[in-house]
């Protein structure tokens, strides 16, 4: 997977870069990132990327000319390198559909992402129309700028990009992978300050281990997160269940 970000504040990626699973995938080769400076599209002699709105209002508007360049010359890099592919060119902006898992994996399945990181009070409208494919909001918050976000969604996608965690396994058993939140996790030593790990876990009955995983994963949606649950991919039996547990509270 090739990832091409363009941005006003490049350093501000070093860290995602530079340590963790970005890393990991970087070394490994499951992954390309380009961080790409809007400024270097500009051709005015003061490097201008911004403008004040037309009509009046607060703050400054995201010119159109450099994005469009930037972003044509990175598509004209993957067209020569890989030959016509549509690659999503994706807007991080509050305005956009809502970051998910299920958003995630899907995004995770191209070879090619672009993503632009607004900032100020927005974008040249005509960049969302004419340039953008898909706008991505991480949640109902206001941001100073599209790069934190942008490496929430890098990082969500990466990591599910085949090859770039140790095991294939990691993934799928994570919050939200399954539609319901994940079950609490235990490491050594067996008793701490006299609390103790879940006896089942210590059993290696792997057949009971897997049941209360499944449990536990549902009490604790039903607890935190009881929206999740009308979407859930779940047994007749343990609709039941849920049904009973809600009964009873
Ligand atoms: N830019 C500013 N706020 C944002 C948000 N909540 N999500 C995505 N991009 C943003």
């Amino acid at each position: 997977m090739q990832i091409e970000i363009l941005t006003l504040f490049p350093q501000m990626f070093q860290s995602l870069l530079s340590g963790g699973v970005i890393k990991r995938a970087l070394d490994r080769e499951v992954v390309r990132i380009n961080i790409r400076n809007i400024r270097d599209f500009t051709h005015n002699k003061h490097h201008t990327v911004d403008d004040s709105p037309y009509g009046g209002g607060a703050g400054m508007v995201l010119k159109p000319e450099p994005i469009f360049e930037a972003v044509e010359a990175v598509k004209l890099e993957i067209a020569n390198e890989n030959g016509a592919d549509a690659v999503p060119v994706i807007l991080l902006t509050p305005q956009g559909r809502f970051f998910s898992q299920q958003v995630a994996l899907e995004l995770s399945k191209y070879r090619h992402l672009i993503f632009i990181c607004g900032h100020y009070e927005g974008v040249d409208e005509r960049v969302c129309e004419h340039l953008v494919t898909d706008e991505i909001s991480i949640g109902d918050y206001v941001l100073s700028g599209g790069e934190l976000a942008a490496m929430v969604v890098v990082d969500g996608v990466v990591r599910l990009v085949p090859g770039a965690l140790g095991s294939e396994d990691s993934t799928k058993d994570d919050s939200h992978a399954t539609g319901l939140l994940e079950y609490p996790q235990y490491t050594r030593p067996p008793v701490y300050r006299g609390w103790a790990v879940p006896e089942v876990l210590l059993s290696g009955n792997h057949a009971q281990i897997t049941k209360w995983h499944r449990e536990q994963s549902i009490i604790r949606t039903l607890e935190r997160r009881p929206d999740l649950l009308e979407k859930a991919n779940l047994s007749s039996e343990e609709r039941r269940f849920i049904d009973r547990s809600r009964q009873s509270r």
